[in-house]
């Protein structure tokens, strides 16, 4: 496997990072990633601002002309991957520099990247997946795509001890987001979705979603569902790069309707899936 780092490509195996990176010690970093359809880096931009938005918020600057739908790229062709499904996760953090909590004063940001291959969920996107409702632990700066992600670790790591495919984290009594997805619920015939606030992340996934809602004509409301509301719910989905439209069609020990994806997440998911057949045939 072909890597990058730090402006070069290497093996895998001959990639160096000092155990006094701050990534290390401190969590101290930001990251991305973005779906690639067979070599096609999907909504791309929009994953580039919202990593330049996460670095300005922890004040790391990343070696000036840092391409990275570049270095996506050519990390897919050097991993033969350009005709495959992948994705590619792109790692900034402050540097290597004695452990100290305040900010080193000359260090240079270390730039990791990788492409992996992906196996569409073909089997959850079809008959839907079970998710469990367990409190929102993380900090209040989750609109930045930190790779600080111990309580996203734990709490996902509890959905696959329980059998369910997602964590919903619940925030004041809101059912806010995934573990890493976002997530909406259908009540009423309408689509709630949380608004963007410092307690999600502004999925891209979910902006997309929500733009083939308003084409089609689905009524959308941005503000989170209560967990007492939950049971109310006729439909729920998640949004998410991995997940795309992925239909919920359990919540803890409740199905939803007749425990198969509903008809709104249904037309979504199709109308994601063309989308992203556009985008990949436009180039
Ligand atoms: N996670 N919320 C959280 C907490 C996430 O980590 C993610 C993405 C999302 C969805 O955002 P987007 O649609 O831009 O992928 C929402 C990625 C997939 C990950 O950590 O692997």
């Amino acid at each position: 496997m072909i890597v990058y780092l730090n402006g070069q490509f290497l093996p895998k195996t001959e990639a160096r990072i000092s155990p006094d990176d701050r990534a290390f010690l401190f969590a101290d970093g930001a990251y991305e990633v973005v779906r690639a359809y067979r070599g096609h880096l999907f909504r791309a931009k929009e994953h580039w601002d919202r990593f330049d938005y996460s670095l300005k918020a922890l004040r790391i600057a990343p070696p000036a002309n840092t391409d990275f739908s570049a270095i996506a790229t050519e990390l897919l062709k050097r991993n033969q991957l350009l005709e495959a499904e992948a994705t590619a996760y792109l790692q900034v953090t402050r540097g290597a520099a004695p452990r100290k909590h305040a900010f080193p004063a000359d260090t240079t940001p270390t730039v990791y990247a990788f492409a992996a291959p992906f196996a569409n969920p073909v089997e959850k996107w079809t008959n839907g997946v079970k998710v469990i409702t367990l409190p929102d632990q993380r900090w209040a700066r989750c609109d930045i795509k930190s790779i600080s992600l111990l309580p996203n670790v734990l709490a996902n790591q509890q959905a696959q001890e329980a059998g369910a495919h997602e964590a919903i984290l619940v925030r004041d009594g809101f059912a806010l987001e995934g573990s890493l997805s976002n997530f909406a619920a259908v009540l009423d015939g309408v689509l709630h979705t949380a608004p963007r606030t410092n307690y999600i992340l502004p999925g891209i996934s979910r902006l997309v979603a929500l733009g083939l809602c308003s084409a089609l004509r689905i009524p959308v409301r941005e503000f989170p569902v209560a967990e007492a509301e939950l049971k109310c719910a006729t439909e729920a989905m998640l949004f998410g790069t991995t997940n795309e439209v992925m239909p919920v069609v359990q919540i803890n020990d409740r199905k939803l309707g007749d425990g198969r994806p509903g008809p709104v997440t249904r037309q979504l998911q199709q109308a994601f899936r063309d989308y992203v057949e556009e985008c990949r045939s436009r180039g």
